[in-house]
């Protein structure tokens, strides 16, 4: 079986086709990139997407040695995520859906992530660290769910930091050049925000800027807030392996890219005798490939079609009948 996947949550729109041995045969993409000094608008990402859909298209057919005719299945992302964007990729899958008389089928974008994350890793029952942009979750499957542990009660771990590497003059994406930066620093002290499980940024990016104003040199700034906030993630990605008796974990969304991170949750899982793995950088962003394999799965099990979107789908809301 083949599945093409559209993804278009946020500023990616991919397309991915994987068959059903969880073989990637394509993941496409191009990227929105907002003007300088801009985070995402939302009606133009949108228009981004409308415009670059066809082409992405060819290059994922192309890529994949495969035709239109070969596809059995097509899956979109249904949420979360901003609504001018994921009304462009269910309305793209509808349409190539319709005129090829293919099912079609949304998916969940969070499952997402952590499906292609156990394809990867081989990690059966993980707890799932899932940083990108808009998301930061602690995952973890229980009591026939996928269930969050802990999550960020402001803004995403990802835009935080954008938002901070903005603030002091970087260009988007900032969290990268914030991780470089980070190398030549010092720590300098800064809240720490943990709320039982539950994490907040938006008040260490404003302690930040201060700071900045006052003279802090940036490279300080930019260790010291990687610091704290993946000494946070860390905290409650232990808790949550303690509580639940698990021994995985899997790191995944754009930020997984940090190595600082890496090395963080890497040495707390081996300090508990357990495992770390993180999701390549291809799959681990927004991404195609996803959507199609999570797709694959859900179909297998019986998921029904569906042609709407839902913004703001809850993980933990999610059906997924297919995890044992
Ligand atoms: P979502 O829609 O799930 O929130 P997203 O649209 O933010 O995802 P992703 O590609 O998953 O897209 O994540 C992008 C984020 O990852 C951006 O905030 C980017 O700055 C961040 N990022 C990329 N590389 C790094 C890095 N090396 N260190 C930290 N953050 C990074
Ligand atoms: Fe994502």
């Amino acid at each position: 079986m083949i599945c093409l996947g559209i993804e278009s949550t946020a500023h990616t729109f991919g397309i991915g086709i994987c068959d059903d041995k969880g073989r990637i045969l394509a993941n496409e993409r191009s990227v929105y990139k907002p003007k300088k000094g801009w985070g995402i608008v939302p009606m133009e990402a949108g228009k981004h997407h409308e415009e670059t859909r066809d082409g992405v298209l060819r290059k994922a057919l192309e890529k994949s040695g495969k035709r239109m005719e070969d596809v059995d299945l097509i899956t979109y992302s249904r949420g979360p995520g901003l609504p001018p964007c994921l009304y462009k990729g269910m309305e793209f899958a509808k349409n190539l859906a319709g005129e090829n008389k293919i099912p079609l089928i949304g998916v969940n974008h969070c499952v997402a992530h952590i499906e292609i994350g156990r394809l990867t890793s081989g990690f059966k029952d993980p707890v799932v660290v899932y940083v990108s942009g808009g998301n930061t979750q602690i995952i973890s499957f229980s009591e026939s769910r996928y269930r969050v542990f802990g999550e960020c009660m402001d803004i995403g771990i990802g835009n935080a930091l954008d938002k901070f590497g903005r603030s002091v003059g970087l260009d988007f994406p900032q969290a990268p050049k914030i991780e470089q930066l980070a190398k030549k620093g010092k720590w300098i002290d800064l809240p720490y925000v943990v709320k039982g499980m539950d994490l907040s940024f938006s008040g260490i990016v404003t302690a930040c800027l201060n700071k900045h104003k006052s003279g802090e040199p940036l490279e300080n700034l930019c260790y010291s807030i990687q610091e704290v906030f993946f000494s946070m993630l860390t905290e409650v990605t232990e808790r949550a392996l303690a509580h639940l008796g698990k021994d995985q974990v899997l790191l995944t969304g754009g930020v997984a890219a940090n190595l600082r991170l890496q090395e963080m949750l890497n040495k707390m899982a081996k300090e508990r005798k357990g495992k770390f793995a993180v999701v390549p950088r291809e799959l681990s962003g927004d991404n195609g490939a996803m959507i199609a394999w999570n797709g694959l799965i859900a179909h297998k099990s019986g998921q029904k079609s569906s042609r709407d979107v839902d913004s703001r789908w809850r993980t933990d809301d999610v059906d997924v009948p297919w995890v044992k």
